[in-house]
């Protein structure tokens, strides 16, 4: 009795479109929008586009279509699943339930910072974050309004209580009438946001020497390593980019209805993903250009990107304030929509592990989080002293889960799959919404050769190069 309760408290996705809109919602975040164009910028622009769309149908498709297979043939959250798959990987599922436990808090600080953001450019006050200028605390050296605003205790932590707040709306109502329901309306919003500001930048003056900066393949400077080294980036990002290995594709897979076509819903997802990273290049590359008079090394600003350098290029564009405060709200939407799916894989943990409400397990999670998060907002304000293994505190959340753990449980997971109990395990489960598995043979290669050697080298790469 109380086993079915607890199935019927899961809920589910009340469509396929409703599944792929908040699966593509969870892809969707501030890795496409912030990063995927500045690695395109940084790695020969057009060949990078080209691997990452070769990875994107090849190693993406594989590990995402595992990842929700194993969620719906067990129709559990992360712990259970691969508990159900075979006990002696028991010890992945708490892997993939520890990963996005650790990463929610640190993404709902970041998720602050672009509410603040979106709050100061819809409030028409965007000038004044790229003209202020502020003396640090400690040296005298001019600080930007980012590293300002970051280096305060108050509004990072407000900023951040909000966005943990409003992720929470979702999750605490349900899958079909919340998460379901407003994916179906955010992620449409998004896109509209999105193709509306690519094509303002496209029209502005100059935009098309950054356009073929950002789609013609360059070749200078193209060494063998450099081209390695675009492997591994285009495979971290890729890797990201998707949602895999932090137990929500199995969570969401979990909610999918038995008759929906697994192999279409993830070509679908991934279109979805990879065409807004390609619409954020659009925006940002030819923006930056134009900007910085061509010096495509404004585009390497790695973190500072968002932050500091585009509010910079918004306010010398005409209607940049309006342009600022659409870019902000795209972020803000694209961010909720992520942190979204990572609390409630954890929450999904909770009901089922400690057999608590979906009300009491929110409520659980959002301590977690709002503790755990704290300790990254103190990271920048009164412990930048605090360094652990000589990084930041957020940085070292961000790099212990992204560069260890997560490439760590794909592996494995590609070893449970492809060598104990066999790829038969996931055809299964796509043949039962399909007349055949089209990429049948591809699939079965990837997961036991390509898969696991790729996980091995984004795991790698970060200790034998500057990535
Ligand atoms: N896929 C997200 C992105 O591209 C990353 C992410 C998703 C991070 C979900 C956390 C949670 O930005």
């Amino acid at each position: 009795m109380k086993n079915n309760k607890n199935i019927s408290d899961r809920g589910g996705f009340g469509s396929k479109l409703g599944f792929i809109l908040a699966a593509a919602g969870s892809a969707v975040g501030l890795g496409n929008i912030w990063r995927f164009p500045y690695l395109a910028a940084k790695y020969g622009g057009g060949i990078f586009l080209l691997v990452y769309i070769i990875f994107a149908v090849t190693f993406g498709f594989t590990l995402m279509l595992t990842e929700i297979a194993i969620g719906r043939r067990t129709g559990k959250s992360v712990i259970g699943a691969y508990k159900a798959v075979d006990k002696r990987f028991s010890f992945l599922g708490v892997l993939a339930a520890v990963i996005p436990a650790l990463i929610l808090p640190y993404y709902c600080v970041i998720g602050g910072w672009v509410l603040k953001y979106m709050a100061v450019y819809v409030t028409n006050r965007g000038e004044s974050v790229a003209a202020a200028e502020y003396i640090s605390a400690d040296s005298d050296a001019k600080i930007s309004f980012f590293e300002h605003f970051i280096g305060q205790l108050g509004q990072p932590t407000i900023f951040f209580i909000i966005f943990v707040l409003l992720t929470s709306i979702a999750v605490f109502i349900g899958v079909e009438k919340g998460i379901e329901m407003i994916s179906k309306f955010l992620m449409p919003v998004l896109l509209l946001l999105i193709v509306g500001i690519s094509i303002y930048t496209l029209s502005l003056k100059g935009a098309g020497e950054g356009l073929k900066y950002y789609l013609l393949p360059n070749f200078e400077g193209f060494t063998f390593s450099k081209f390695l080294r675009t492997i591994a980036a285009a495979c971290g990002q890729l890797f990201y980019s998707m949602s895999i290995a932090m137990g929500i594709m199995v969570t969401y897979g979990s909610y999918m209805r038995k008759e929906d076509s697994l192999e279409s819903s993830v070509r679908q997802i991934e279109i979805f993903d990879t065409a807004v990273a390609f619409l954020a290049g659009l925006i940002i590359v030819p923006a930056v250009f134009i900007f910085s008079g061509g010096d495509s090394s404004a585009l390497n600003a790695g973190p500072g990107l968002m932050f500091i350098t585009l509010p910079k290029v918004f306010s010398s564009m005409p209607a940049g304030g309006v342009i600022g405060a659409a870019f902000f709200i795209l972020v803000a939407l694209a961010a909720l929509t992520s942190s979204i799916s990572l609390m409630e894989t954890v929450v999904a943990v909770v009901m089922e592990k400690f057999n608590l409400s979906r009300t009491k397990s929110c409520c659980v999670v959002i301590v977690l989080t709002l503790v755990l998060g704290m300790l990254s907002v103190l990271g920048y304000s009164e412990w930048t002293d605090v360094k652990i293994f000589g990084m930041q505190i957020l940085d070292f959340f961000d790099f212990s889960t992204n560069n260890l753990m997560m490439p760590v449980l794909a592996f494995l997971t590609c070893i449970l799959i492809g060598y104990s109990v066999k790829t038969k395990y996931i055809e299964e489960e796509v043949m039962l919404g399909e007349k055949r598995f089209r990429s049948k043979l591809l699939y079965s290669v990837m997961i036991k050769f390509v898969c696991p050697v790729c996980m091995l080298m984004i795991l790698i790469t970060p200790f034998v190069t500057d990535i």
